[in-house]
């Protein structure tokens, strides 16, 4: 079988996007084409989005569709590097290429979530999930799925391949405990004909 590119995903995933309408539906035709990308040469991934930051997860940009279209990132954790629990406001799909992604979902409790709501939010913590390489994961929005994931401190490094619905440059973060969530930006490491600059 010849090698499963890039260019190939991108297409394949667009063209899947574009067909159906339901994210439920999007996610189930994508996930296959996550896990060929992962089972193939990984010779698109270059240096850069292999980068680290020493304080916080990175997030690293692989593709960006112009205007509000897919994007595609890798996220790197080093050990004990989490996200804060978090929602993302369209579909993904997740897909490791290595180490062991770990997930901690989070079930949302409080009536009428579809309201935007900051505040009286009652978050409870649900399953767990541990991803091997070339595993893949998928979420859809609304309700929103929330999660936090991450590489527990006693692991070796871990990288992951996101793909969403929309350009990732926000997200709601929750603070469990008070019951609340608040809008952040969303900082990538870009790439630019072949250098690297923080964006
Ligand atoms: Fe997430």
């Amino acid at each position: 079988m010849p090698n499963y590119t890039l260019e190939s995903f991108i297409s394949d995933c667009e063209d899947r996007a574009g067909t159906h309408g339901e994210p439920a539906d999007i996610v189930r035709a994508v996930m296959p084409l996550m896990h060929r990308l992962l089972c193939g040469s990984r010779d698109f991934l270059r240096p850069e989005h292999f980068r680290s930051e020493p304080d916080h997860y990175a997030r690293n940009l692989v593709y960006a569709a112009d205007g509000a279209g897919l994007s595609l990132y890798t996220l790197v954790w080093l050990p004990g590097q989490w996200t804060p629990v978090h929602d993302h406001g369209t579909w993904g799909v997740v897909g490791v290429v290595e180490g062991l992604l770990e997930e901690q979902n989070y079930m949302r409790l409080d009536p009428d979530q579809i309201l935007e709501r900051h505040a009286g939010i009652e978050l409870r913590r649900g399953g767990l999930v541990l991803l091997p390489p070339s595993s893949v994961s998928t979420f859809v929005p609304n309700p929103d799925h929330i999660h936090k994931t991450g590489c527990a401190v006693d692991r070796p490094r871990c990288v992951s391949l996101h793909l969403y619905g929309r350009t990732m440059n926000s997200f709601y973060s929750y603070d469990a405990e008070a019951g609340t969530r608040t809008l952040i930006q969303a900082a990538h490491n870009e790439t630019r004909l072949g250098q690297s600059e923080a964006a």
